[in-house]
């Protein structure tokens, strides 16, 4: 895969040391690199070059990677396996783990800065990293994730928790994808279309974590423990299962809706997504 060759050139020049280590063991442990893929298939489907998009592709799988191992801490959701292996605080120790994830971040925006777009586009696109990543997206709904245990009982309050801590990660390859390729018109159509199949991947992973042991599915699947408050504890498997897939098919129909754009190889993935057993 592309992006594993890419990944691995992406640390190179950092110097050796304890926490790079860890920031490659977690980087460079398998995974499903589902979100750099949405941002090649973006560019294929606009007809550019994916190559042109390896700077930020990178950047949001450091970005996803970093988001994991701080997922994973005792603070948090306390979990021993991720991507078939050791966490990365048990692996290493927590006071490495948080600095990995540290690193991880930084590291992310050196990437960006370092990808050949025009400057006026990298503008861009680092700014809808930024935004997706930080405090008005996926920190702030690992904030209400974390929270949530003081109270959310209905859907809607649960979709926005979903929406940030997901759906904004899924969202940046695509509208990065969108700006590199000379669509930024298109944008706020992209991200409603991250929104809408980050739900659905959230409420597919919430189903996981009950039907699928640790060893299948590569992690611990703690949301029981936890006493988290899930798409399954609110809605029931079945009702959570029919949800998905209702809103897989909306993003599909979304994805075939933008003009100008080659659908099938995007449409195709997410149906692999959808189909994913771990
Ligand atoms: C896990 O994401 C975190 C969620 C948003 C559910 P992935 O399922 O994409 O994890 P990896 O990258 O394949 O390990
Ligand atoms: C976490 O959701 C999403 C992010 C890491 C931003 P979960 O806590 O459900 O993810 P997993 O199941 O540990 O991968
Ligand atoms: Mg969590
Ligand atoms: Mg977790
Ligand atoms: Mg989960």
């Amino acid at each position: 895969m592309r992006i594993e060759d890419v990944l691995k050139d992406s640390l190179s020049s950092v110097h050796e040391s304890r926490v790079k280590e860890a920031m490659l063991y977690s980087l460079l442990a398998g995974g499903k690199r589902i979100r750099p893929n949405l941002l090649y298939a973006v560019l294929r489907g606009y007809g550019r070059d994916e190559a042109e998009g390896d700077s930020f592709a990178a950047a949001i799988e450091m970005i996803h990677t970093y988001s994991l191992i701080h997922d994973d801490l005792p603070a948090m959701d306390n979990d021993d396996l991720r991507r078939g292996r050791k966490t990365c605080h048990k692996q290493f120790d927590e006071a490495t783990a948080i600095l990995a994830g540290d690193g991880l971040l930084t590291q992310a925006f050196a990437s960006a800065a370092a990808s050949e777009v025009p400057s006026d586009i990298k503008g861009k696109c680092i700014a809808v990293l930024a935004e997706m990543a930080g405090p008005d997206g996926m920190v702030l709904g690992q904030d209400l994730d974390i929270r949530e245990e003081t109270g959310v009982t209905d859907w809607e309050s649960l979709k926005t928790i979903h929406k940030y801590k997901t759906g904004c990660l899924l969202s940046a390859p695509l509208m990065i994808g969108a700006l590199i390729s000379g669509h930024g018109d298109d944008t706020e159509k992209w991200h409603e279309i991250g929104e809408t199949i980050g739900l659905a991947f959230q409420i597919q992973d919430d189903i996981l974590d009950v039907v699928l042991t640790a060893e299948e599915f590569g992690k611990s699947n703690s949301d029981d423990r936890n006493s988290k408050v899930t798409s399954v504890s609110l809605l029931g498997i079945e009702e959570a299962e029919k949800l998905m897939i209702r809103l897989y098919e909306r993003g599909k129909e979304l994805i075939r809706s933008v003009s100008g754009f080659q659908s099938d190889e995007l449409v195709g993935m997410i149906t692999d997504i959808q189909n994913r057993r771990k």
